[in-house]
């Protein structure tokens, strides 16, 4: 029998582990359920090299070695990867419930804790609440004119260069995009130095997004720590002057909302318990990082496929001509809808070149996943929603034109293509993409506003793409000739 207090806390803390263990580890498997498989890898490395490597391969060899579902390590944390959609589903669908939005310890730190993307639970309700308006279909339709706007005067710029490198552009393009429209930047606000200041932090925050936890000089994470800090000074001092220019405003501020940075900052100063300024950059930072990188590359990567492509070319120049004599040059919520082949091809880009290879959650108790697997609670997970996109069943047993390595958007506009299948490029469930509006929008009306006026002649049609950084990147930028009609 235990005697002192020490010996009683040590073997009431013993009994709890060893029931906390029969009960995770023990019942879940005497009922009937599987083990997942586990990769034969180091621990705390384990897969984190391959992941943001050659991340597609990878997982295309371990689902088939150990099924739809193994365990790794990726940065440093024991992780479950899931492949099959009725799981991806049933984990998307339960948010908050049964799993939980989580991240690698660095990306969380790098995104700020009061980011949308890293809180949960109840706060993160709440802050989709307030990001909602701005980001909704009413939200977007004012913001399409500005957007067009945008969109000519980059075009109109490169024209006159001449020789850009697309990949540059693109990310020109949606960069302006978010700090113009979403951050509410001006021109008068908007230098050329601050442009430059901005765009070289957020470079090297993005670098070092994932990478391992330690803060000390010399480690990718304390650089990126460090651009942080720039972010969010430059983004703090931008909220001040928008809510001055706001508070200056006569009448009712939300009915008067220009931009969509406006009524954000509305929505977010209406609460009964407003966010810190801490708090609303970190959304603002979040919203840089969701959506400037996975829109431009996703533009991107149409620009280096349309070359190998005149047909799809010219009928997306045909189409324009139908929208214009109907709508006339002037975009609208209704012009885009009309543009269906344009859709179609922006879908297809993203089922073939998916941007956002997966998403993290966290398991809030332990659950039977479908296929009788036990995961424990606590357990991280990485859902491949790339690996998903490319392998839905609707093409699997296709030859020809609708085999899943062909590029062709008819595959959208067939029977095939209108029924349910794996199109989860913008996720899903309480966590799905707050600006999938926006960042379809952008996309068609960047290539609409292309189409119509201008042509471009790659250096090299066939130029490979590496498979890092996260997305890859066109080995020499994409160097191309663009020209005004
Ligand atoms: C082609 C472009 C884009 C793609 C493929 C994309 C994809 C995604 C995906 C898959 C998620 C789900 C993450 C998860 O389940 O954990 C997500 C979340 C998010 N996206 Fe996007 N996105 C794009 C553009 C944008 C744009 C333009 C914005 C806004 C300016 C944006 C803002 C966000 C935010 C804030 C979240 C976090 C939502 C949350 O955790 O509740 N995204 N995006």
């Amino acid at each position: 029998m235990p005697e002192s207090i020490a010996e009683w806390t040590t073997a009431i803390a013993l009994l709890l582990l060893l029931m906390y263990v029969i009960r995770e580890y023990v019942v879940p498997y005497y009922k009937g359920l599987k083990r997942v498989p586990e990769a034969s890898v180091w621990p705390y490395f384990g897969d984190t090299a391959r992941v943001f490597g050659d991340g597609e391969k990878l997982m295309v060899e371990r689902f088939q070695q150990h099924g739809p579902a193994f365990s790794t390590w990726i940065l440093g944390k024991r992780t479950t990867v899931v492949g099959s959609l009725d799981m991806m589903k049933m984990l998307l669908n339960m948010e908050h419930d049964l799993v939980e939005g989580d991240w690698p310890t660095s990306t969380k730190l790098m995104l700020g804790k009061g980011s949308v993307s890293v809180v949960t639970g109840a706060l993160h309700v709440r802050l989709r609440k307030l990001l909602k308006p701005a980001f909704s279909m009413s939200g977007i339709a004012n913001m399409i004119p500005k957007l067009a706007a945008i969109a000519e005067q980059c075009l109109s710029k490169w024209a006159d260069e001449g020789q850009i490198k697309g990949m540059l552009a693109t990310k020109e393009f949606t960069f302006r995009v978010i700090l113009e429209l979403v951050f509410g930047m001006g021109p008068d606000r908007l230098t050329p130095e601050l442009l430059e200041r901005c765009h070289k932090a957020f470079v090297m925050w993005d670098a070092n997004l994932f990478s391992f936890p330690v803060n000390l000089p010399g480690f990718g994470f304390h650089q990126g720590m460090k651009a942080r800090k720039v972010l969010a000074d430059i983004v703090k001092d931008n909220i001040q002057h928008i809510r001055e220019h706001i508070s200056r405003r006569d009448g009712d501020a939300s009915s008067a909302s220009s931009t969509l940075a406006e009524g954000l900052y509305v929505e977010f100063d209406k609460e009964e318990n407003p966010l810190t300024l801490d708090d609303m950059a970190d959304t603002f930072i979040n919203l840089l990082f969701a959506g400037h990188d996975t829109t431009a590359h996703t533009i991107a990567r149409l620009l280096s496929e349309l070359p190998r492509h005149p047909d799809i070319w010219e009928r997306l120049s045909m189409e324009q001509t139908a929208v214009i004599a109907e709508h006339g040059t002037a975009f609208s919520t209704a012009s885009l809808k009309a543009m269906t082949y344009l859709e179609a091809v922006m879908k297809e880009t993203q089922r073939r070149y998916p941007i956002v290879g997966g998403v993290f959650r966290k398991a809030l108790r332990s659950f039977e996943l479908p296929g009788r697997y036990h995961i424990p609670k606590g357990r991280l997970m990485f859902l491949c929603l790339g690996h998903a996109l490319k392998y839905d069943t609707r093409w699997a047993g296709h030859t020809g034109k609708l085999a899943p390595d062909q590029f062709n958007p008819e595959r959208w506009l067939s029977e095939e293509g209108q029924k349910t299948g794996a199109f989860l490029p913008f996720g899903s469930g309480l966590r799905m993409c707050v600006g999938y509006l926006l960042a379809q929008a952008e996309m068609k009306v960047f290539m609409a506003v292309l189409v119509r006026g201008y042509a471009y002649t790659p250096q090299d049609v066939q130029e490979p793409w590496t498979t890092w950084p996260v997305g890859g990147y066109p080995v020499n930028g994409m160097p191309l000739h663009l020209e005004r009609l």
